[in-house]
């Protein structure tokens, strides 16, 4: 399969079933921002909580948070961000599209007459690159002027630096510890694009580990094994993830050393999430900028120092969309093509679907109270109308491990058939076990 046709293809499927569709469609959609449909919010919820589990609940030494979208304006003078989160922008004066000067499709040097434009084909009319920068500004307060401008975040990590101390001192913890966090973020992205691989309001999964001085290349090590293997256990292809080191030109302004986690899209090897070595950039800068002590008293060693931060950053939509594209397939069935969405049963949205048969015999009424029943403990699904193997087919599509259909068996000998998406093997199982045993399959207890 074509790699452009796959991402059209999953698009196409996204919104059939009700993963994704584009913000204010009925509008004429707004650029590159997305909305969650019954069956994406329970995907990008599986994805959050496993995250939230094996960062938070899983660990003594991570504490959770979650802070304000909008922050002190200081806070983004202290972190950089008013300065330094820019992107070089370059405008064609013949068609008015926007790219960034870095863009390889631009031929050319930009404000040069031999530069031409991506789109247009114009020669000499893209203008000089000047710096643009990426965050989102808005007003607090009744007034539109300058004295009232405040930030959307373009990322979560400065609502932990600033309420490390409260953290610090409302916990029980003691250096080596983290605090975690998800939540939106918001970049006016110049050329945002692949779906929800960039947007321009998205969600991240941010924990921020602050050791001692001299320990950090040590913890940076070890962060980067322990989120490596939590995105294999997604059951991601494992040849289809990979290691990026940043190179000195690549580091960000806070950064001692950065890894990315990549995956391999369609559209070429992309990163995931960020494993960063911030060092002591980031409490140093809001200690100099609010005036506020923020050093670790360590009783035992009766010292004082500015903890070092390890981050390990991903994005909730970026691993959805891995999920999703790590997921798809085709496969020819008796003659016709059959789609499905293999995820991991844990992050499935839906857990089993339940089918009567056909719509009399007491079936609907028997696969309706099992149902319910299994609504209790997972996400399921019913669903009576059209063939059977057509509604199996649209379990399919939606990534569901299980089928459970009632027969004419069920009364008789209270057992159903229960079919398995990938093997499309069938087994026939007691009513009364049926429950527990999708639920030990899908990880549910
Ligand atoms: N606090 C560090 C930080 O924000 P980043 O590399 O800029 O680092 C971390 O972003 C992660 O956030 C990325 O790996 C990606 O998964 C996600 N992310 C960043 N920009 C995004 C965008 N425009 N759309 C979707 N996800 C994005």
């Amino acid at each position: 399969m074509a790699d452009t046709t796959l991402m059209d293809k999953l698009v196409s499927l996204c919104k059939r079933r009700g993963f994704v569709f584009q913000s204010s469609e009925i509008y004429g959609g707004l650029g590159s921002v997305w909305d969650y449909g019954p069956l994406g919010v329970e995907l990008k919820k599986n994805v959050k909580d496993r995250w939230w589990r094996a960062m938070v609940h899983a660990r003594d030494d991570i504490e959770g948070i979650d802070a304000a979208i909008l922050m002190h304006p200081r806070v983004w003078e202290a972190s950089g961000h008013v300065a330094g989160f820019t992107d070089p922008l370059v405008d064609c004066r013949h068609c008015k599209n926007r790219f960034r000067a870095d863009d390889p499709r631009i031929k050319g040097t930009p404000g040069q007459p031999d530069a031409q434009c991506p789109v247009c084909g114009s020669k000499g009319t893209l203008t000089e690159p000047r710096l643009f920068n990426l965050m989102f500004k808005t007003f607090m307060g009744p007034v539109e002027e300058q004295a009232a401008v405040v930030y959307l975040r373009p990322e979560t990590a400065q609502g932990i630096y600033v309420n490390y101390l409260n953290v610090l001192q409302s916990s029980r913890q003691r250096i080596p510890f983290g605090i975690a966090q998800i939540g939106k973020a918001f970049r006016n992205e110049i050329t945002p694009g692949n779906f929800i691989f960039r947007t321009r309001e998205f969600e991240q999964m941010e924990m921020q580990f602050f050791v001692k001085p001299g320990t950090d290349a040590e913890w940076f090590e070890r962060w980067r094994e322990w989120r490596m293997q939590w995105h294999r256990d997604l059951g991601l292809t494992p040849e289809r993830l990979q290691w990026h080191q940043h190179g000195p030109d690549e580091l960000a302004h806070y950064a001692r050393a950065a890894f990315d986690i990549q995956y391999q899209f369609p559209f070429g090897w992309q990163e995931i999430e960020g494993i960063h070595n911030r060092g002591n950039f980031d409490l140093g800068r809001h200690q100099e900028y609010s005036g506020k002590k923020l050093e670790y008293f360590d009783q035992a060693a009766n010292e004082r120092y500015l903890p070092l931060i390890v981050e390990t950053s991903a994005g909730a939509d970026r691993v959805t969309l891995t999920l999703l594209v790590d997921a798809y397939r085709e496969e020819e069935v008796e003659g016709e093509t059959r789609v499905v969405l293999g995820l991991h049963p844990a992050v499935a949205p839906i857990k089993a679907g339940v089918f009567p048969l056909v719509k009399k015999d007491g079936m609907p009424e028997l696969a309706t109270a099992l149902y319910h029943d299994l609504k209790r403990r997972f996400p399921a699904f019913y669903d009576d109308s059209g063939a059977i193997g057509r509604r199996y087919r649209r379990m399919d599509e939606a990534g569901t491990p299980f089928g459970i259909t009632v027969d004419g068996e069920t009364t008789a000998q209270r057992t159903v058939t229960v079919r398995e998406r990938d093997s499309m093997q069938q087994e026939r199982v007691s009513v009364d076990q049926v429950a527990e045993y999708v639920a030990e399959r899908v990880g549910v207890s």
